[in-house]
C-alpha cells in the first residue's frame, strides 16, 4: 500500500484508512450520545489505553471483571473506529463509556461528561515514533528528524497535538470536561483514580481506590492480556519491534530526542501555544 492509500483525509484530519472507513466515520458523527455517557478524549499515545483501564475499575468499584473480560477496545470503544458499530452500543446499558480521539469541533452534539487526557507533546511524540514502526496500518514513521517535523506540522493522524489540545482548553460546557495530565497520573496515581471517580461521581472508599491504583500501575496494567493488545495479531501490531506498554514513563525524551530536535520543538510549542494561559506539568 501506498502512504497516499493507507491514509485518507476525514474533515482536514489524516486517519488511517484501515481503521476508519467511510461507514465507521459516518456512524461516529451520526452517533447519539445519552447524558450519562462517559467518554474518554485523547490525542492519540496520551493514555488512552490507562484511561480505559481506570474508568471501568472505577465505575464498578473495583471489580477486576471490568478490566479482565473484554479487551480494551470493545471495553471503551473508540466510536470512530470500524469496528465500533459492530459492539451494538445502542443495547450497552447506562452509564456506556465510550472513546474517540475527536478534536472539540469535530464532536456529535450533545455529548456530556468527557475526560479529556493530555501529556507531554513531546513524549506523545516518542511514543508515537515508536507505534508507528509497529503498527501495520500507519505509514513508516521512517528517520526520527523527518517525523518530527510531520508531527509538528499535523501531517500525522489525527492531525496537529496542537489544534487539538487547544481545542478542548478553550471547549464550551467546562464543568462536564475534566481535564488531566498523563504526568499528574504519572505524579500521583492514587490521587487521579480518586479525582475521576470523584468528577464521575462515583463514591469509593479509600482502600478501593488504591486497589485501583495498584491495578493500573505500568507493571500491572502490562500483565493484563486485556489491555496489553497482545490479542492483536502480529501483522497488524508487530510487538516485537516494540511493545504497546512500551516504557510508561514521563521524559523519555530527553532519551530520544536529539539538543537540537528538542529546541526546535520548543520554538515550535512557543508559538503554537502563545495564546494558551493555563500551566501544564509537563516540563517545556
Ligand atoms: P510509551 O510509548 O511512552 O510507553 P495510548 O494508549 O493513548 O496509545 O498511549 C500509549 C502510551 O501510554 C504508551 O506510552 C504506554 O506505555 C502508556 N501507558 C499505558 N498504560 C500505562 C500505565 N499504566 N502507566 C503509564 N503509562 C502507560
Amino acid at each position: 500500500m501506498t502512504e497516499a492509500e493507507m491514509y485518507s483525509v476525514y474533515k482536514g484530519l489524516l486517519v488511517p484508512s484501515l481503521l476508519y472507513t467511510p461507514e465507521s466515520l459516518k456512524y461516529f458523527e451520526e452517533f447519539v450520545f445519552r447524558p450519562d455517557d462517559i467518554i474518554i478524549v485523547t490525542y492519540p499515545k496520551s493514555g488512552t489505553t490507562w484511561t480505559q483501564e481506570i474508568v471501568p475499575l472505577i465505575m464498578s468499584g473495583g471489580d477486576p471483571a471490568s478490566v479482565e473480560t473484554l479487551p480494551n477496545w470493545e471495553r471503551v470503544p473508540w466510536l470512530e473506529e470500524i469496528q465500533a458499530c459492530t459492539f451494538n452500543l445502542q443495547q450497552r446499558a447506562s452509564p456506556r463509556m465510550l472513546t474517540t480521539h475527536s478534536p472539540y469541533n469535530m464532536m456529535p452534539p450533545s455529548f456530556f461528561e468527557v475526560i479529556y487526557v493530555m501529556r507531554n507533546p513531546k513524549d506523545v511524540f516518542v511514543s508515537s515514533f515508536f507505534y508507528h514502526r509497529t503498527a501495520s496500518f500507519l505509514v513508516n514513521p521512517g528517520p526520527q528528524t523527518d517525523f518530527l517535523h510531520k508531527f509538528l506540522d499535523g501531517k500525522v493522524f489525527f492531525g496537529s497535538w496542537f489544534d487539538h489540545v487547544k481545542s478542548w482548553l478553550k471547549a464550551e460546557d467546562k464543568e462536564h470536561i475534566m481535564h488531566i495530565s498523563y504526568e499528574e497520573m504519572i505524579l500521583d496515581l492514587k490521587d487521579s483514580v480518586g479525582r475521576i471517580a470523584q468528577f464521575l461521581n462515583k463514591s469509593l472508599d479509600p482502600e478501593v481506590i488504591e486497589k485501583i491504583a495498584d491495578r493500573c500501575l505500568f507493571k500491572n496494567m502490562k500483565n493484563n492480556n486485556m489491555s496489553n493488545y497482545s490479542a492483536v495479531p502480529r501483522e497488524f501490531m508487530d510487538q516485537t519491534k516494540s511493545e504497546f506498554l512500551r516504557k510508561g514513563i514521563a521524559g523519555d525524551w530527553e532519551n530520544q530526542l536529539t539538543v537540537a530536535e528538542a529546541e526546535h520543538f520548543d520554538f515550535v510549542y512557543k508559538d503554537k501555544m502563545k495564546d494558551v494561559k493555563c500551566k501544564f506539568v509537563w516540563d517545556l
